[in-house]
């Protein structure tokens, strides 16, 4: 079991000292200046395809109502810097500063958390749960999986994105500011990874 990340420097992750070091952008000291006000005119044509906290996402995409703050900031630099490439948003980003960022990531934290109303199946339900006590996805990801910090939150997100998230970080495919999650992924088969995201998704 990988050490608890809460004992890290949550402001700097591994990769982004190294990205940090290079491009002396200090992400991480922008969030107390962040203005989720200028976030909102900013993010504007992210709606469409991420949602709102009343409306789901596009199939297979995350909903990023109510997401942690210092998470979205890491994902929106990883995204801007191609280190997590994905077309859809190619170039979105490309003139944001990182003050935009810190903007935006500031918008959505501070929205109402998604909550989708699809029906749970019982069994699938509490074979999902078992495991996630098993895998101690809690100990980072909080009880609540509400999440902490850089740790997103991982309940109320649409299933089918669970599943192909848990899929790319199993298959290496997805690495964020650490491993962890490659960590904790492997060995995991298929079924419940399936069980896992049924139970993600359906916790209020
Ligand atoms: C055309 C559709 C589209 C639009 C518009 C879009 N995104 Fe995305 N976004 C995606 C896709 C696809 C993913 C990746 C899903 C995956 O990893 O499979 C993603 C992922 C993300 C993530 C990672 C979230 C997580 O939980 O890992 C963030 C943050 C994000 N987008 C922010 C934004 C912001 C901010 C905007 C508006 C400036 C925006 N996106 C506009 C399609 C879009
Ligand atoms: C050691 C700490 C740790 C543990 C244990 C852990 N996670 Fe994570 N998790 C993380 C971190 C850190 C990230 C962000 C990684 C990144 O930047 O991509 C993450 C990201 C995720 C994401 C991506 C969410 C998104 O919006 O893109 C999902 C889904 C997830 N974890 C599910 C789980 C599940 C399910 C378990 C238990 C089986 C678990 N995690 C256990 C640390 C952990």
């Amino acid at each position: 079991m990988p050490a608890l990340s809460g004992t890290r420097n949550p402001c700097f992750p591994a990769i982004l000292l190294v990205i940090a070091s290079i491009t002396s952008t200090p992400l991480c000291g922008q969030t107390s200046k962040a203005d989720a006000t200028r976030g909102a005119a900013k993010a504007k044509p992210c709606a469409a395809c991420h949602g709102t906290p009343e409306q789901a996402p596009l199939p297979g995409l995350p909903s990023l109502a109510g997401q942690q703050a210092q998470f979205l900031e890491a994902q929106l630099f990883f995204i801007r810097e191609g280190l997590r490439p994905i077309p859809q948003m190619e170039g979105m980003l490309k003139d944001a500063t990182d003050s935009d960022l810190s903007d935006i990531a500031a918008y959505f934290s501070k929205q109402q958390p998604l909550r989708l109303r699809t029906k749970a199946d019982p069994e699938l339900q509490a074979r999902g749960a078992a495991l996630a006590k098993k895998r101690g996805c809690g100990t980072c990801h909080m009880p609540d999986l509400a999440g902490q910090r850089q740790i997103p939150r991982i309940n109320g997100q649409r299933e089918d994105y669970l599943v192909a998230t848990l899929k790319a970080y199993h298959d290496n495919k997805r690495s964020g500011s650490d491993t962890s999650m490659n960590e904790v992924m492997y060995g995991v088969s298929e079924a419940d990874m399936q069980a896992l995201a049924h139970y993600l998704s359906h916790q209020p």
